[in-house]
């Protein structure tokens, strides 16, 4: 349990802008900053922070929200964890009782996974430097690859006993159960109803996650045999889903962000090797084609990708099957071919990082003379072959989603094999359209600007309205929540013209009183719980009161009330209270009549609709009665206007 005072200090010390960066490269546009958006697929940056407010909001796919949002939507972490994380990294210290066995089990499932995997890789580290069998086996390879003792640390790389249970055993005596050790896949039940690890005998590649927690092994032999696989991987869990992990990342980012450049390599062996020759940007895709996930991933750190794979046949075509993926996410691509017989480990083990770069800067190409110059020597003279290579090429092109990269590929290539370039950008063009035709429907984004009730990432129990079933009144009443999130308790004073005396009110009894003047309730539930909290608490910063809410479904609401994008009602500046309140007192009445016309615009329809069927069923009475209730609302309608342009003439 964290206490009061702790959680306290620990949203306070949360700073919204270095939270985010650690996961999302960001740049200033203006008072805010922005980037690509962790949680939905983007090329352009619409993940906008805003440190004045101290939150987070995309506006492609309506996530974001506080410093503590922000950790646990992204890390899929409960509050308290999230809470936890974030004193990590401000270190702030967290004195927590002991664990029951009680508390324990409550611990959410990814949790114990996660907490099984942070204990399985300091097990697997203390058997690799402590152990006689650890040293002499495990470590004793690592050295002869040439790893050096602060690489192995820095990757917390560690050995697994040649034993059955050994890993096991230690895991259960620790208080984690069976079933866990199975959900991980570090254990499997044997039809004797032991347990048995997966990893025996092999040395470890903890796979972290961007965040830097262990979510998956991979563990190879010591000597390749025919019968044992060269690597055992951790399983698909619910931790852990290998296409959206990318080896090393998390050692990585940094470097990525300063170099704005990342190296891709195919293994485990590979990145560790390039650190150790000083290159730090490089992620490995361990040995499977690159996914949309993972490049992702990559491009929001940075644009600019160089693959360097092996300069064999398989190689070749590893380089070339990931290449479209790429463009098609917007990544300039390079490719380097290392010299035969070479992959990125034997290459960095013969030369330092200097040579290293000097070798990529001189060999890598971009995707064209990459292509090119694979096929052309294949080509030759042959116009069928060569026509072949530039539809390959073309093809290539229409991925790009940015025209003028497009372009400007476009007039290389034609240069390159003189080709006429109007031809080309022609064939691009009609490549893309088929394409639109093709997947007409971009993969189901949420949209934000379709419906009002996309506009609200709330969760279903709180909204049983949902999509046109929302009151028609939805829009006013938002206008009129942005008031109260924002302003609820300043004062607002008026004339009253009856005690000839000011009246004072603060703004959520303003609202209220308005709305039962009218008899006209607010009719999204949501909004009168709003309403009826807002009145009712004693907190003066209602912003920081719902933005902290036990309710998820409340704290995101209000997030993305209050976030600019959406902003309708005017801000002010806070500092001028008097001025503040004074604004406010001249703007809410116009609110709340803009809201109090759609109400009755609403009534109007429906008793219109009323008197067609009354009239269908030929019920004289119930008719009379609609009639007059017909005649009321075109009144209080009148009146509503006429106020209303009152007080747009008095404002004026
Ligand atoms: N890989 C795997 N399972 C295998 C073989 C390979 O998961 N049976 C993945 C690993 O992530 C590995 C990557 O593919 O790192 C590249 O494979 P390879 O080049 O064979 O392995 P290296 O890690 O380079 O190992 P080494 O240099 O020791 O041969
Ligand atoms: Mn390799």
């Amino acid at each position: 349990m964290i206490d009061e005072a702790t959680k306290q200090r620990i949203l306070d010390a949360a700073k919204i802008e270095e939270v985010v960066g650690d996961f999302v490269t960001l740049r200033r546009r203006g008072v805010n900053l922005i980037g690509l958006c962790p949680f939905h697929n983007e090329k352009t940056p619409s993940f906008t922070v805003s440190p004045a407010k101290n939150i987070c909001k995309c506006f492609g796919c309506g996530k974001g929200g506080t410093p503590v949002n922000f950790i646990m939507q992204h890390e899929h972490l409960s509050y308290p964890d999230a809470l936890r994380y974030l004193a990590k990294k401000y270190n702030i210290e967290i004195v927590e009782k002991e664990l029951t066995a009680e508390e324990m089990q409550a611990r959410t499932k990814r949790e114990s996974m996660m907490a099984l995997n942070e204990f399985a890789g300091r097990y697997f580290v203390d058997q690799l430097w402590k152990t006689e069998e650890g040293q002499s086996v495990g470590l004793a390879y690592f050295r002869e690859r040439g790893f050096s003792d602060a690489i192995l640390q820095k990757f917390q790389l560690g050995y697994s006993l040649n034993q059955y249970h050994a890993l096991a055993d230690e895991a259960i005596k620790s208080g984690f159960s069976s079933t866990i050790l199975s959900d991980v896949g570090l254990a499997t039940r044997s039809d004797k109803g032991g347990m048995v690890d997966r990893f025996r005998g092999r040395v470890m590649f903890p796979v972290h996650s961007l965040s830097g927690r262990i979510v998956a092994f991979g563990g190879r032999v010591l000597v390749q045999t025919d019968k044992s696989a060269k690597y055992v991987n951790s399983p698909e869990s619910e931790i852990y889903h290998k296409s959206n992990e990318l080896y090393g990342i998390y050692f990585a980012k940094e470097s990525i962000v300063q170099r704005d450049a990342v190296y891709l390599v195919e293994g485990y062996t590979d990145v560790l090797s390039m650190h150790e020759a000083g290159i730090q940007n490089v992620v490995a895709s361990s040995g499977t084609s690159l996914t949309q996930g993972q490049i992702r991933m990559i491009h929001r750190f940075t644009s600019n990708i160089t693959v360097l794979y092996d300069g064999d046949a398989a190689g070749i075509k590893a380089s070339i099957r990931g290449i479209d993926l790429l463009l098609e996410e917007g990544m300039n691509v390079k490719v380097v071919l290392l010299p035969d017989g070479d992959d990125p480990d034997s290459f960095a083990k013969k030369h330092n990082a200097n040579e290293f770069i000097d070798y990529i800067k001189r060999n890598q190409v971009d995707f064209i003379q990459f292509k090119s110059g694979l096929l052309l020597a294949d080509a030759g003279n042959d116009p069928i072959k060569k026509s072949q290579l530039i539809n390959d090429i073309v093809q290539s092109i229409a991925v790009i989603p940015d025209a003028i990269t497009r372009s400007l590929y476009i007039q290389d290539c034609a240069t390159r094999f003189s080709v006429r370039e109007s031809l080309l950008g022609e064939a691009v063009q009609k490549l893309r359209q088929e394409k639109m035709v093709q997947k007409p429907a971009q993969p189901a984004l949420p949209t934000q600007h379709a419906t009002p009730s996309a506009i609200v990432p709330i969760e279903p129990e709180i909204t049983k309205q949902s999509g046109s079933d929302l009151p028609y009144t939805y829009n006013q009443e938002q206008v009129i929540m942005r008031y109260l999130v924002n302003y609820g308790k300043q004062t607002l004073s008026f004339f009253d013209a009856e005690s000839n005396d000011m009246m004072h009110f603060s703004l959520a009894d303003y609202i209220d009183l308005m709305l039962a003047e009218d008899d006209m309730p607010l009719q999204f539930p949501l909004h009168r719980q709003l309403l009826d909290e807002a009145m009712h608490t004693d907190q003066t910063d209602l912003r920081n009161y719902f933005l902290n809410h036990t309710n998820l479904s409340i704290q995101n609401y209000v997030f993305s009330l209050i976030e600019d994008k959406y902003e309708h009602c005017r801000t002010f500046k806070e500092e001028d209270a008097e001025k503040l309140s004074s604004q406010l007192s001249q703007e809410m009445p116009q609110v709340m009549l803009e809201f109090k016309l759609r109400t009755v615009k609403g009534r109007l329809k429906e008793v219109s609709e009323a008197i067609k069927q009354a009239q269908v069923n030929q019920d004289n009475d119930q008719l009379a009665s609609l009639i007059q209730q017909q005649v009321h609302y075109v009144h209080v309608q009148q009146q509503i206007v006429d106020s209303l342009r009152e007080s747009k003439i008095q404002r004026f």
